[in-house]
């Protein structure tokens, strides 16, 4: 087993406004791309990290990552930068983990148990968390239609793993679909009809959207730090 990591980074952060691509927004002085890379250098079972990074940035990105990943420049959506980081994968890579920039706190365990599971023989794996809040199914009107088994129901991170080759083939199930919006590798493989192991997420793992949660984000390497 030969595994990598695409890191994709080459979103607008529209939602953090922050004036510049979320990827390069600063967390302790630390651009968020160059946080999340670091979690997968300190993994020695990758063997290729590649950052998909936006098209106007991929020196800068470059210049951060350092010469031992690969860069290469972003897609129209989510899924077009994962497209394109697969591109850049070695031809003997076997497998693959698909990390979101915007989760840059990843602990290195979490990498570590996606990878164990792929060495395990899973062809793809994500990281959950339960939910803890009770989530309830609304009609188009607003009001509540159902209310779901909360023990059943899981939050969804990443990294999230794959054998390379199932993962490029549900890219190109669906490349051609411009009217769905793709948000996670894993639902194009469980559409293929393969099954999808889970392992343990962590609270570390939040993703960055808004500013509020890049505040959280900064008060969580705080606490640490200690
Ligand atoms: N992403 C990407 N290429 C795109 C769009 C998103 O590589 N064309 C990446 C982002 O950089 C991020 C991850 O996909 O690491 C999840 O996307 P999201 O959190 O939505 O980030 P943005 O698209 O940058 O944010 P927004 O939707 O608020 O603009
Ligand atoms: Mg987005």
């Amino acid at each position: 087993m030969k595994c990598a990591v695409v890191v994709v980074a080459a979103g607008s952060g529209q939602r953090l406004a922050a004036g510049r691509p979320k990827a390069l927004v600063e967390l302790d002085n630390r651009p968020l791309v160059e946080w999340a890379v670091s979690a997968f250098l300190a993994v020695p079972a990758i063997e290729q990290h590649v950052v998909v990074a936006p098209v106007s940035d991929t020196n800068l990105v470059a210049s951060l990552v350092g010469p031992a990943v690969v860069v290469v420049a972003g897609g129209a959506d989510r899924q077009g930068s994962v497209a394109n980081g697969l591109a850049a994968l070695r031809a003997d890579i076997t497998h693959v983990l698909v990390h979101d920039a915007a989760r840059p706190l990843v602990p290195v365990a979490v990498v570590e148990a996606v990878v164990a599971a792929l060495t395990a023989g899973a062809r793809a794996v994500i990281p959950v968390l339960p939910v803890t809040d009770t989530i309830k199914q609304i009609a188009e009107d607003g009001t509540v239609s159902g209310t779901l088994d909360r023990s059943r129901l899981r939050a969804v991170q990443t990294p999230q793993g794959f054998d390379r080759a199932v993962l490029v083939r549900a890219h190109e199930a669906v490349g051609h679909d411009a009217e769905r919006t793709v948000t996670d590798d894993a639902a194009l493989v469980e559409a293929m009809g393969i099954p999808v192991v889970t392992v343990d997420g962590s609270d570390l793992s939040m993703k960055i959207t808004t500013a509020h949660d890049l505040q959280v984000a900064a008060a969580l390497v705080e606490v640490h730090r200690h």
